[in-house]
């Protein structure tokens, strides 16, 4: 299912605000994320605090993510972020129904717990997302005339986005992201940070982020952080990226 420009822009808006517009009739303050995301047609619009069902097998990466990875990425790594992340919320007092995109621009004011929790569920449900089996090329498009005009070319956004992954000293995440202009810039977050949070030096609306944690990436690649890199781009969904570009 796919929306209108404006009718993407419209729903994006409400990440932000998280204002009590309606969805068909229905206040959005009063749904939770999923069944927002679920109206709008759209998974990753709005990321609520559960997570969503993985949009692939375990096995559908292969041979670029084996399915072992898969499997303990997210059923154990990912869901204990999600599971902490509830925990620490109910602790905090935090409204969990409305858009964890919300609580992360204003994370300073809240526990570590939930800051690397918060984080590390947003960032991994974004990273499922933007992924699929066999990859989908960038097509003609805003997305692709923005990052050759940011970049030079196709080739040079990769080179600078690897150099961003390979660079990031322990764990942490690589990222493309949209500043409040809209202008697209790469850039890298430590440990379960992004450009959402008010404490991040890079601010802006993740667009695609590649996790360089070792869980990510160790049992077929061990300390070969830049082979995974290379292949990782293989799956990349590059229509998903437009979608979350195209709405920002
Ligand atoms: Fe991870």
């Amino acid at each position: 299912m796919s929306f209108p420009l404006n009718r993407r822009r419209f729903i994006v808006g409400l990440s932000k605000t998280a204002a009590a517009f309606t969805l068909s009739g229905t206040a959005v303050s009063s749904l939770t994320a999923g069944e927002f995301n679920k109206r709008s047609g759209n998974q990753y619009l709005i990321t609520g605090f559960d997570q969503t069902p993985l949009p692939y097998a375990y096995s559908d990466l292969e041979p670029v993510i084996d399915t072992m990875t898969m499997d303990i990425h997210y059923n154990r790594h990912a869901a204990a972020y999600a599971s902490n992340l509830r925990d620490a919320a109910k602790a905090e007092g935090v409204n969990m129904k409305e858009p964890l995109e919300k609580l992360l621009s204003v994370i300073s004011k809240y526990s570590t717990k939930l800051r690397n929790n918060g984080g590390g569920h947003y960032n991994h449900e974004l990273f499922w997302h933007s992924m699929c089996k066999g990859g989908a090329l960038l097509q003609d498009g805003l997305l692709k005339k923005e990052l050759i005009k940011q970049f030079g070319s196709f080739e040079s956004f990769q080179t600078q986005f690897n150099d961003a992954a390979k660079s990031r000293f322990g764990s942490g995440w690589a990222w493309l992201y949209a500043d409040k202009d809209k202008q697209l810039r790469i850039g890298s977050t430590p440990n379960q940070d992004n450009p959402l949070m008010d404490l991040s030096d890079i601010k802006g609306t993740p667009l695609l982020g590649l996790d360089v944690w070792e869980h990510a990436y160790y049992l077929k690649y061990q300390n070969k952080r830049a082979d995974y890199i290379a292949g990782w781009w293989k799956v990349v969904n590059w229509k998903s990226v437009e979608e979350r570009y195209v709405g920002v």
